[in-house]
């Protein structure tokens, strides 16, 4: 199949439209990374995002609508929580965990499960495409499963060209990492994967009367790999290095990690470093990626899933990484970077190694 990456201009929103109502699959930007959509309500529509991701068929995928109006066909919005959570954050980067009603959407969208992952998009062409099409859109990231989101047209492209028919470009997207996702039912609120919307936000927004559960670490590790979601069970963001988180005191981590490169290198590995701004310079690798500020985790958010794609171009075989601390949106950063380095971390005292 040839893949066509288009700008994403009001002509090409509309072929787009076209193509999902008539069955088909199509990549487009969002504010968070780019998903590769198809018509919820269709088994053989959805079943050609399984295919082309190459992705198991027991993990949900969230319905993207472009209205409250849509919302309320595929999902049941008796509790006040939901609402509350709607009217705050959306459009923006929450999936909201929801009863499903009954046939609103193929079984294979919410792998059978009785609730379904619904979100309303920021992204104007991303709200475009689905008013255009007038169904409910389901849409995971658009990369080749166990591959880092992407986060830029180019980056579909690499995962997927010949496998799809299209690609909306619509430049970077700004949040670079993926939804928050909150599980609202029976009034119990439960964070499922922590995103761009972060705890306090959802813990404010929902007032004193509910209590945000959140497992932290490996609690939130093991809540995630529990049926309850079920998506987290499988290898995701992967490079093809291998990646070791190294987190503690900075000087100790800059130690630890300046000796072990040097190691690996004198060995004959490729090696590399993903560190923030304040020690990038510190280190001596084949490439060095830095995230940007530790203090503002938004950066390290936008640039997380490139960089990683960066080590895989650059053919490495070994990437330590540094940490960030683990709040506000640090946390959604870190649980990407456990999930990369398939959950391999190094914790430092605060003395340093003694140097060989
Ligand atoms: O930002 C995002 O959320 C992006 C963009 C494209 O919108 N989409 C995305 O989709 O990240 P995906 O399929 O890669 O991740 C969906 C996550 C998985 O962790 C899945 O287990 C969870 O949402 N999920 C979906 N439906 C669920 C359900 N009914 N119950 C529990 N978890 C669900
Ligand atoms: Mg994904």
């Amino acid at each position: 199949m040839e893949t066509s990456v288009r700008q994403a201009d009001r002509e090409a929103i509309e072929d787009a439209a076209r193509l999902l109502v008539s069955g088909e699959v199509v990549a487009f930007p969002t504010e968070t990374v780019y998903g590769l959509g198809a018509d919820a309500r269709s088994a053989t529509a959805v079943a050609r995002i399984y295919a082309a991701k190459g992705r198991p068929s027991d993990n949900p995928l969230i319905v993207h609508v472009a209205d409250m109006e849509q919302a309320e066909q595929v999902a049941q919005w008796t509790d006040p929580l939901a609402r509350r959570l709607a009217a705050r954050f959306w459009p923006g980067p929450l999936t909201l965990v929801l009863p499903v009603l009954p046939g609103a959407v193929s079984d294979l969208v919410t792998a059978g499960l009785d609730t379904v992952g619904l979100r309303m998009p920021s992204h104007s062409v991303a709200l475009q495409l689905i008013a255009a099409s007038g169904v409910p859109v389901a849409a995971p990231s658009a990369n080749r499963s166990g591959r880092p989101s992407p986060t830029q047209a180019s980056h579909v492209e690499q995962d997927l060209d010949g496998r799809i028919p299209l690609i909306l470009d619509g430049g970077s997207c700004g949040m670079g990492l993926e939804s928050t996702v909150v599980r609202v039912v029976d009034g119990q609120m439960h964070l499922l994967r922590p995103g761009g919307i972060t705890t306090g936000q959802l813990q404010e927004a929902a007032g004193p009367d509910y209590r945000l559960v959140v497992a932290d670490g490996e609690e939130l590790h093991q809540a995630e790999a529990a049926p309850r979601s079920p998506g987290v069970k499988y290898t995701h963001y992967a490079p093809k290095g291998e990646l070791v988180l190294v987190d503690g005191p900075r000087v100790a981590v800059q130690q630890w990690i300046g000796a072990e490169t040097a190691q690996a290198s004198a060995a004959g590995w490729r090696v590399g470093v993903l560190a923030f701004e304040d020690s990038a310079s510190f280190y001596k690798a084949d490439l060095v990626v830095s995230c940007g500020s530790r203090q503002h985790p938004e950066q390290a958010a936008q640039r997380l899933y490139e960089a990683l794609r960066q080590f895989d171009e650059q053919h490495i075989d070994k990437i330590w990484a540094e940490t960030c601390p683990d709040e506000g949106l640090g946390m959604a950063v870190m649980n990407r970077l456990r999930k990369a380095a398939g959950h391999r971390v190094l914790r430092m005292s605060a003395a340093p190694p003694r140097p060989q």
